[in-house]
This record gives C-alpha cells, structure tokens and sequence, in this order.
C-alpha cells in the first residue's frame, strides 16, 4: 500500500470516534492534548470535518479555570499508569492534572484559513473563545508575576519528558517512595529507548504531590518542586498568540486580540532576554533558582517557530542547527549530537520526532530558509519511507524506535508529503 494510505489508515485505525489515540498498541489508551492538536493536521488533509472534531473532543475536556489537561481518559485505562483513579483531578475525575505545549490556536488557524466551508468555519469559531480561556489561564496560572515566560511544572508539561533540560531541576525533588515499578509503558516499548526509573519515581511523585494541593492554579506555581520555564513551551506558545490575535481578529473579537497582543508583546521580550551571546543559543530557565539551563536541546531552536524576523537577528541560531545536522544521517536531532548527554535512541535526548521536524520546517521558511527547511522535510518523509510510522527515530541510524503506528508520525507524514515547497 502507498504510504499516504498507510497513513490514512494508522489515523483511522486508531480512532475511538472522535478523538484520536497516540498508538493502538496500548502503550497510549487515551487522548493526548498535543498529539490530538497534530493528528487534526493529518486529519484534516481527508476529512476536515474530522479534524475539528478532534478539536472539539479535546475543549470538552477544558476545565472551568481555562487549562486543558494533557490526557483525557474517556475509555479504558487500565493499560496506562499513572491512569484516571491516579490523577484523581478535574471536574470529572476523567484527565489529568497538568498541560501540555499550547498548540492548538496555531492548528485551528490552519484549519480556520484552508477551509472553504461554512459550516467548518463555525464550528472552528465556536472554539476561539475556548483558546482564549485556556492562553488566559496559562498566563494567570503560570506566569503569576508577568514576567513574560510561563512555567511549566512537571516535565511531562513539556512534551518532550526526559529531555536533559529537565536533569538539574528533577534532581533536586524529592524522590519519595519508589514507584517506578509500578510504570506500564516499558511493557510495551525497550527499556532503553524510554525515561529511567528514578526519573520515573520522580515523575509519579511530584504528580502526588499536585494531586494533595488539589491542582489549584493559585497555589501549584508556588508549592510545586519542580518549576522551569522552558524555552519551547513559552516558543510554542508565542506562535499560538499569533494565531490567536490573528483568529479573534478574523471573528470579530478586537477586545480579545488587544489582551493576546499585549501577551505577545511581553513574551517577545522575555524570549529576547533567554538568548545567550556567549553561546549563540536560546536557554530557559529554572523559575525557582532563576538559574539558566544552558543546554542545548531542540528547544532552544524553536524560537525560530515563534518569529519569522530571528534567523536575520540570530544567524547564529541557524549555524548551530545547520552543525548538528552535519553531524547525523537524519535531522533534526532532539539534542545536540556530540554532548555527554546525548542519546541517540532514548526518547527526547537526541532521537527524531516527526512533530518537532513540522514546527522547524514551518519556522525556518517564515524566516526565509527554505533549503534548510526542505532538507528537515526531506529527512522527515525518509526516515517513515525507511522505518515505517515510528514514535521517534533514531538520528544516526534512521532506527524507528519507541511504539509504532503512531498518529502524529503518520500525521506529519500526510502534511510533508503533500507538500510541494
Ligand atoms: C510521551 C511524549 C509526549 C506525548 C505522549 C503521547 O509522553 O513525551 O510528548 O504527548 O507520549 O504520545
């Protein structure tokens, strides 16, 4: 079968009507926020009413204080740990407690300019003011002193779980009782290509420690041990403000797209504080410490995702990525190849993932650099020709690694393939 159609049925096979699993498998029985947000890109190159249901599924889930959980748990979940009855969190007791990487504006934008049909268009209007709410909740919740950049508090906030960003500041909480053996997913996928256990211990224990303040956004800034503020989150949701001003502009809310510009505004001077001339390369920060996390993992280029104007600012930025391209068969790796805590097959600590490849090949053609761009989708299609619909890949190999038949891999391949820049 032709790979788009392999595509196409990885998204069909593993929808549960309505929104989208990561994988079949069992290693993810449930809904993902980011991965939904991303699968609706895939989604919506055949069926666009598809696509904003997926959408529409996730803010059913959005809890009264604006944040939209990173699982929803609508079936069984027993195949999952930490599931529903651990998380014991939100309105229904059916999500967990935390958030991911806010992209779900920048997909309904898509969504909102590609669509010719009214109906779409209404259903996609319906959801503004619901990302309104949730970008309110981030600033409020998590940038409590308008500093500009949010925080996040638990890796898992990040999507990217075990970056090596995360070490020095997972480090430093408490480990308490160990859990890790309690942990499902390494009876679906290697060992080596997944978090270790203490990461683990530490992971389930600071979701206790959430769960005993009752995830209240005006007090888990201040208690939770682990807070950073992490230069893809605040990337990712810069560009989301964009197209969020841009969205309640086209729907008639000038009010609402004053307050997101001024967001936009106060973000874009934080982010221009997070570069590091002496090392040409954009780090966050622990929030707690105020100490730099000077590493450089992919995030530190996303910012070129969130501005069209950085390329020219920072040509800098663009030579370190053009350096570790260089340095593997298939880019882009998640952290720089060559540094000790570079790993080429453990999830986010060098592998691929095809999501962050879309976000860096978008980025770099508004900063003007389309061969750039077009190796990283060049890359990203050979890598699923060669390996099939992996979770992530490795970089110097083109290994598929961690589960398979993965939604946002066979998203990703859908909306690079159709391209013809
Ligand atoms: C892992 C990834 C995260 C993703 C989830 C489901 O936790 O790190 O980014 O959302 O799996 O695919």
């Amino acid at each position: 079968m032709e790979l788009k159609q392999q595509a196409i049925e990885i998204l069909r096979g593993n929808d549960r009507g309505g929104y989208t699993l990561p994988n079949a498998t069992g290693l993810y029985p449930a809904q993902w926020n980011w991965d939904s947000c991303l699968a609706a890109l895939g989604w919506a190159q055949f069926d666009e009413s598809r696509a904003v249901a997926e959408i529409e599924m996730l803010f059913g889930g959005q809890w009264p204080d604006g944040m939209v959980p990173h699982i929803l748990f609508h079936g069984d979940d027993s195949s999952y740990f930490p599931n529903a009855s651990v998380w014991q969190a939100g309105p229904t007791g059916r999500s967990s407690g935390i958030t991911q990487p806010l992209v779900a504006a920048t997909i309904v934008r898509h969504l909102f300019e590609h669509t010719s049909d009214p109906s779409i268009r209404a259903r996609l209007t319906a959801l503004v003011p619901k990302l309104l709410a949730s970008h309110r909740w981030c600033y409020s919740a998590r940038d409590p002193h308008a500093s500009g950049l949010v925080s996040i508090i638990h890796p898992w906030e990040s999507g990217m779980d075990n970056s090596p960003l995360w070490d020095d500041a997972l480090n430093a909480v408490e480990p308490g009782r160990p859990v890790a053996h309690l942990r499902k997913d390494i009876g679906f996928a290697a060992a080596e290509h997944r978090p270790t256990g203490p990461q683990y211990d530490r992971y389930i224990n600071l979701v206790i420690k959430l769960r005993h303040d009752g995830y209240r956004p005006d007090r888990v800034y201040d208690v939770a041990p682990f807070r950073v503020a992490d230069i893809g989150f605040n990337a990712i949701l810069q560009r989301a403000n964009q197209d969020l001003r841009l969205l309640l502009a086209a729907v008639g809310d000038g009010a609402g797209a004053g307050e997101v510009a001024a967001m936009e505004k106060s973000t874009a001077a934080a982010i221009a504080q997070c570069w590091h001339e002496e090392d040409g390369f954009f780090y966050g920060l622990e929030t707690r410490t105020g100490a730099t996390i000077r590493k450089p993992g992919i995030q530190g280029l996303l910012p070129l995702f969130a501005d069209a104007g950085m390329a020219t600012r920072h040509p800098r930025l663009v030579e370190r990525l053009e350096s570790w391209l260089a340095r593997v068969a298939y880019g882009a790796p998640s952290f720089e190849p060559g540094r000790p805590e570079f790993e080429p097959q453990r999830y986010w600590r060098g592998p691929v993932w095809l999501i962050v490849n879309w976000m860096l090949v978008d980025g770099l053609r508004h900063n003007g650099l389309a061969d750039l761009a077009r190796r990283i989708r060049r890359d990203s299609l050979a890598l699923v020709e060669r390996a099939g619909f992996a979770e992530y890949f490795n970089p110097l190999t083109g290994e598929p690694l961690g589960g398979s038949g993965f939604s946002w891999t066979a998203a990703m391949y859908l909306v690079l393939a159709a391209d013809t820049e």
